[in-house]
């Protein structure tokens, strides 16, 4: 028995998948306690705040969520908040945490979560503040108590950190450098999810993963992890994310089209379609690279569904260079694009540019490109035309529903299906308001 058994918990996430799959460890660690978990923060006695501050609107949030608290605490003296994740790892983040949220219990950092337990228990005996933040991983990052929010899809970390260091991004300086997961504990957590608890996607993350296996005693290329869970039996697939265009090699692009388990989706961030500011970006690829890696994937993979991001309005992008990107944009015609106005990071080299484009261009600029990639979308739907595409069968408001790889719903009338959750292939009938249907046409 210990303080926290009965008492109730709320988890508040922000930012990426990485940041959700810690929050649903952060479960597992508050449930083992013998907590319980409720929806809203004003009546739990414990308030995780799990942070994220790739840009200046995520930091903004999770400040005023948590400020919002001040009263609360203020009202109940033994109500315990918890900031953590990648907020407060900032040398230099734009709040002063440690003084404006001195009402705050906890506070730790991304290569601590895993011991939030014991730093809950240590403010149980004493009560003092916790104000810890370390340099590198206490350690291991990997809880079998990990609690997953959603049934059909799982998140499996396989590398932590980045040694990129794109010149806008804050990542590598709050997470880390590089650090694959030994393949044996990737491989039983797979097998686990999906022979004993009935997964059906298991999306792999890292902010690199294609970088997986590069530091390991017996080093192991991405390809080759993803060929090696493929060989676990069952009815599963496997995503991934994030890729980097220049550790994209062909042999990925390979196993993407021989194995059936490896979904037909990829999402491969290019931020700029403009070579020069590329370079200045430090992503070591230009253009060029870039579209011959969707050239092949393309050929390889014909019905593969394509996502990206961008950032608009990086230091120095002209009104040429923003044009370039929506030339790519045409190009490739993504299924998905996540567009960003560049927001200033401070400690990056970027932030230290003295080419900042004005905030009101950087808004003009992503609102047409947002436009831009709408009507590629819309146009996008007729290629679905009588294309065959293995999804995963599910039940939706009584209709049967076949789910791409990609995540496009297509309605399969008048299908009663056998049980829930299967993969087979559907053909694209319709197409009515970009609504598809369609039959069922043969099992994989
Ligand atoms: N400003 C805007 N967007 C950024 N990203 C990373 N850093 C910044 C920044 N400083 C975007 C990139 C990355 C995605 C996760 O967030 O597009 O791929
Ligand atoms: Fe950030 Fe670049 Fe690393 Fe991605 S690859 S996490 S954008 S530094």
């Amino acid at each position: 028995m210990n303080s926290y058994e009965g008492k109730t918990f709320n988890i508040n996430t922000y930012g990426c998948q990485m940041n959700v799959h810690e929050s649903e460890k952060i479960r597992g660690i508050l449930l083992s306690l013998g907590m319980e978990e409720i929806d809203n923060p004003i009546d739990a006695n414990v308030v995780v705040f799990n942070t994220c501050c790739i840009r200046e609107g995520a930091e903004d949030r999770a400040y005023n969520n948590i400020m919002a608290l001040k009263p609360e605490k203020a009202k109940d003296k033994n109500k315990i908040l918890i900031l953590c994740g990648c907020m407060p790892q900032q040398k230099k983040g734009k709040y002063n945490l440690k003084d404006k949220l001195s009402f705050v219990d906890i506070i730790i950092g991304t290569h601590n979560i895993n011991m939030l337990a014991q730093y809950l228990l240590r403010f149980a005996m004493n009560h003092q503040p916790i104000y810890e933040i370390v340099e590198k991983p206490t350690g291991n990052m990997d809880t079998d108590l990990c609690v997953r929010d959603d049934k059909i899809n799982a998140y499996v970390n396989i590398i932590y950190g980045c040694n990129k260091f794109c010149t806008y991004c804050i990542v590598p300086y709050v997470r880390g450098r590089e650090k694959s997961r030994p393949f044996h504990d990737i491989y039983e957590e797979v097998k686990d999810l999906v022979q004993n608890k009935g997964y059906k996607f298991i999306t792999l993350l890292g902010q690199n993963v294609n970088s997986y296996g590069k530091d390991l005693s017996e080093p192991m290329t991405f390809a080759e992890l993803l060929q090696n869970l493929c060989k676990i039996e069952g009815d599963f697939k496997i995503k991934f994310m994030t890729s980097h265009p220049m550790d994209f090699g062909d042999d990925i692009i390979k196993v993407m089209k021989t194995e059936e388990k490896v979904a037909k989706a990829l999402h491969l961030p290019v931020q700029s379609g403009s070579s020069p500011i590329l370079k200045r970006m430090n992503r070591h690829y230009d253009v060029k690279q870039y579209m011959s890696i969707i050239k092949k994937v393309k050929h390889a993979v014909p019905n593969i569904s394509l996502s990206t991001d961008i950032i608009v309005g990086f230091p120095g992008e002209t009104e040429s260079d923003f044009n370039k990107t929506l030339k790519l944009l045409k190009k490739v015609k993504y299924d998905q694009v996540f567009a960003f106005m560049y927001s200033k990071r401070s400690g990056t080299p970027a932030a230290e540019f003295e080419d900042q484009v004005d905030e009101k261009e950087k808004n003009i600029r992503v609102n047409k490109l947002l436009r831009l990639q709408k009507i590629i979308q819309k146009d996008q739907t007729k290629k679905y035309f009588k294309k065959v595409f293995n999804c995963l069968i599910k039940q939706i408001n009584g209709v049967s529903v076949g789910i791409t790889d990609g995540g496009k719903e297509i309605y399969i009338p008048n299908y009663k299906f056998v049980n829930e959750n299967y993969f087979a292939n559907v053909r694209v009938e319709d197409i009515r308001n970009h609504k598809l249907s369609g039959v069922i046409y043969g099992k994989r």
